[in-house]
């Protein structure tokens, strides 16, 4: 028996992973690498986006988005177009990201907002479809605070956005930064991390 989860077209599944830390060799990243090895392992496609490297204004709500219900439709013009793609191929959404303030990062926000509209085209004068109905979504993020304290409301946040959206939120991999003057990564995070991209490809998220 196949022991991987193999998506309706018979491929493996493809992840968009979408990374909200600032910095690149920070300690969302260091829990993020095992992951991503554990993915290739398992020869999973994913793409890696790194958020602060990306031009990403805020929704202004000016519902440009509603008109056409088959497209983004987001008349900024930044880099939120490539993104839009990126995540309508895939099958699994990653948000990565550091808690500052108890929720996502601002490029994270941002790009949440601009998703919320863009892919639900629920704002017109009619209601219309989610362009983005079926797809999983789950969380890894560090937090100063024990996970409990640290990332509960974001991932409360998360779970009512993926019911709002029609998406599968499938978990959240949360570890704890105990300050600059200790090792953020341990064999026991490593370890966590390995097993939730196990979980994922095993559908038991
Ligand atoms: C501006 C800022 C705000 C933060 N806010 C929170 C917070 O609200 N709750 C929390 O538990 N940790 C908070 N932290 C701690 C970070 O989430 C934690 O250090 C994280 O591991 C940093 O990840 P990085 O190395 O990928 O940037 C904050 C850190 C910064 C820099």
């Amino acid at each position: 028996m196949l022991d991987v989860f193999i998506n309706i077209w018979g491929d493996k599944m493809k992840y968009c992973i979408l990374i909200g830390s600032p910095r690149k060799d920070g300690n969302t990243f260091k829990l993020l690498k095992p992951f991503i090895e554990e993915l290739e392992l398992h020869q999973a496609q994913y793409d890696l986006i790194w958020l602060y490297d990306k031009h990403l204004k805020p929704c202004t709500a000016c519902r440009n988005c509603q008109k056409d219900w088959t497209i983004f439709g987001c008349p900024h013009a930044d880099d939120m177009q490539e993104i839009f793609d990126k995540i309508y191929d895939c099958d699994v959404v990653i948000l990565a990201t550091p808690i500052y303030s108890w929720y996502c990062t601002p490029p994270m926000k941002s790009m949440l907002d601009r998703l919320v509209y863009g892919m639900n085209k629920y704002y017109g004068d009619e209601k219309g479809p989610s362009l983005w109905s079926g797809k999983k979504l789950a969380i890894i993020t560090t937090c100063g605070y024990r996970p409990e304290n640290g990332a509960d409301l974001f991932e409360e946040g998360i779970k009512r956005y993926c019911k709002h959206s029609q998406l599968k939120y499938a978990g959240m991999l949360a570890e704890r930064d105990f300050g600059y003057k200790s090792e953020f990564i341990t064999d026991e995070k490593i370890e966590h991390s390995r097993s939730f991209a196990i979980q994922l490809e095993n559908n038991k998220g």
